[in-house]
C-alpha cells in the first residue's frame, strides 16, 4: 500500500425519485451516457418507511437487457418472479445478483417487515459488449451463506470480493466487483486494498464517518445518508467518529470503458441495439430462453 488512501472525488446526497408503479426511492446515481461510475450504472435505496407514503406498490413485469441488477435487503422482503420460471422471496440479509444478459422479464414486489419498514438496495452493474447478449443467470445468496468477518470493531458481510482473507459467494462477474456491508464501532478504522483504477463508492446509511486519508485536524465528518465517490488509489481508508458507529455499503469494480446507451431498463452500446430491444419486445422475440 502506498501511504495515501484514496481521496474523496465527490459526495452525493441521494435524491427522492418515483419508479415502477409509484415506488419512492432514494437514488444516488442513475444510468447516463457519460457513465462516470463505470462499471456501476445505478444505486437505489428503497425508502418507504414513512406511513404517509401509503400502501407499498412494486415493480410489475418489466424487461432488462445488457446489465446486472443486484438486490440486497436489510429489512422486509422482495417477492420476485421472472420469465425463466424463477420465483422466490429475497429476505433480510439476502442478495440476488441477476445477470440479465440478452433478456429477462421480471416483477419485484417489496413487502414490509415486522417493524413496518422496507429497507434495501438495488445496484446496477454494466456488462461489456461481449456479454450483453449472453445467457441470463441468477446468483441467489441467502443471508446464512454470506460470510461475516469480525475484527477489532469491524463487522463486514462479504457479498462479493474479499476482506480479511474471506471471499464472498458471488463470483464470475465480469466487473470483478467488491460488494460489502460494513459496520464500524465508534473510533474504528477500516482499510481495504483495491486495484488502483477500479471505481470505488461507499454509501453511508447509518452513523457518521471520515472517508479518505486522515491527516489529523482537517478531516471532514460525513453524516448518513450520503454516497462518497473515491479518487483512484491502491487502498481505501474509512474511520467512524469517536461517538458514533458507521454503516455503509462498499462497492468497487473494474471499469469496462465502452460507450453506453441507456434507455429505461436496457443498457446497450448503441442506439440500434436499444431499438432492436424494443422491436423484439413488440414482436414477442425478446425472451430467448
Ligand atoms: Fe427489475
Amino acid at each position: 500500500m502506498s501511504a495515501a488512501a484514496r481521496a474523496i472525488k465527490h459526495i452525493v446526497k441521494p435524491e427522492f425519485v418515483i419508479e415502477g408503479a409509484g415506488v419512492l426511492l432514494q437514488r444516488s446515481f442513475g444510468p447516463s451516457r457519460e457513465n462516470p461510475l463505470d462499471p456501476f450504472l445505478l444505486f437505489d435505496h428503497f425508502a418507504f418507511n414513512d406511513p404517509i407514503e401509503g400502501p407499498i406498490v412494486g415493480f410489475p413485469m418489466h424487461p432488462h437487457r445488457g446489465i446486472e441488477t443486484v438486490t440486497y435487503m436489510l429489512e422486509g422482503n422482495t417477492r420476485h418472479r421472472d420469465s425463466l420460471g424463477n420465483s422466490g422471496v429475497i429476505g433480510p440479509g439476502d442478495v440476488q445478483w441477476m445477470t440479465s444478459g440478452r433478456g429477462i422479464m421480471h416483477e419485484e414486489f417489496p413487502k414490509r417487515g415486522p417493524s413496518g419498514r422496507v429497507d434495501g438496495f438495488q445496484l446496477w452493474v454494466n456488462l461489456p459488449a461481449a456479454d450483453k447478449m449472453g445467457r441470463p443467470r441468477y446468483q441467489e445468496v441467502v443471508a446464512d451463506s454470506i460470510p461475516g468477518v469480525e475484527t477489532d470493531g469491524i463487522h463486514v458481510r462479504v457479498v462479493a470480493g474479499e476482506y480479511g482473507g474471506v471471499k464472498g459467494p458471488v463470483t464470475e462477474i465480469v466487473a470483478q466487483p467488491v460488494y460489502m456491508d460494513v459496520t464500524l464501532e465508534p473510533a474504528t478504522t477500516f482499510t481495504l486494498e483495491l486495484p488502483e483504477e477500479h471505481t470505488a463508492v461507499a454509501y453511508l446509511f447509518e452513523g457518521s464517518g471520515i472517508f479518505g486519508p486522515q491527516d489529523g485536524g482537517a478531516d471532514e465528518v460525513l453524516e448518513a445518508v450520503h454516497m462518497v465517490i473515491f479518487e483512484e488509489g491502491d487502498h481505501l481508508q474509512i474511520r467512524s467518529t469517536a461517538d458514533s458507529k458507521a454503516r455503509f455499503m462498499l462497492m468497487a469494480g473494474a471499469p469496462i470503458r465502452e460507450p453506453i446507451v441507456p434507455y429505461g431498463p436496457f443498457v446497450m452500446n448503441t442506439e440500434a441495439e436499444i431499438k432492436q430491444a424494443f422491436i423484439e419486445l413488440r414482436n414477442g422475440t425478446f425472451i430467448k430462453d
